[in-house]
């Protein structure tokens, strides 16, 4: 059990995800893996880290195994299978809500006219994680949000039966979304809230870590 061992297995995903269109292009988002890197980065000093990532352009962290995906389908496989040896997850990174139905085999020509790109769901890796998860597992999901953002971030917290939530606004020029800073709400299962001013997303990501493992080494 967790409690018991002096290092803990801590998962943290990172970056965006691409989902093709057709062979050349892809939908994707603006994340940057900075956050899910510092706090693998920062994770090392508290346990064992496995971190997932989306495409990036950084250096993987010293001293952490790195699992490279690329599509939500990829992360979801990947998380599922290491979150089964997993104390702590840090679900960080950016994950499509939506994927093309069917990428096309060739890439499309322009013709001048409109096009239809028709979407569906991709599978929802931390609400199924949050289903199926182990008692003794702390499970910590981010909400990044550009209006209402506690409300939403409460609502995830629920919903996705998680232990803590970081409600991270998104959409302003001085933190968050390829940001080298970051500022952030924690909020906690049991009720705690903590907000966290705008700092580094290494001092961040050291300040989650503190609060996390010492609440879950309780
Ligand atoms: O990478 P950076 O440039 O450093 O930016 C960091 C960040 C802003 C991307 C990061 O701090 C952050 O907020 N990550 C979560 C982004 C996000 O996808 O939030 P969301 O509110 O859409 O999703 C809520 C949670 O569900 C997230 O933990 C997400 O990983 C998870 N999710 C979402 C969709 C999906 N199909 N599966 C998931 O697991």
């Amino acid at each position: 059990m967790f409690r018991k061992l002096r290092k803990p297995r801590i998962l943290v995903t990172s970056g965006p995800t691409r989902e093709p269109i057709d062979p050349v292009r892809y939908l994707g988002n603006r994340s940057s893996g900075k956050m899910g890197h510092a706090l693998a980065a920062a994770a090392r000093r508290w346990g064992r880290v496995v971190l997932v990532s989306g495409p990036v352009g950084l250096k993987p962290p010293r001293g952490v195994r790195l699992v490279r995906v690329e599509t939500a389908g990829e992360m979801a496989r990947a998380v599922f299978r290491e979150a089964r040896r997993a104390d702590i997850i840090f679900q960080c990174a950016a994950v499509a809500d939506y994927k093309p139905v069917r990428p096309a085999a060739h890439k499309i020509k322009k013709s001048g006219r409109s096009i239809v790109l028709r979407l569906i769901p991709t599978v929802d890796i931390l609400a199924r994680l949050g289903r199926t998860k182990r008692t003794i597992q702390t499970l910590v999901g981010f909400a990044a949000e550009t209006r209402a953002l506690e409300r939403h971030a409460l609502k995830k917290l629920r919903d996705k039966k998680l232990d803590w939530i970081v409600a991270n606004p998104v959409g302003r020029a001085d933190s968050g979304l390829e940001s080298d800073f970051n500022r952030a709400i924690l909020l906690g299962r049991d009720g705690t809230r903590k907000i966290l001013a705008r700092t580094t997303k290494m001092r961040l990501a050291r300040q989650l870590l503190r609060i996390v493992v010492n609440a879950a080494r309780r």
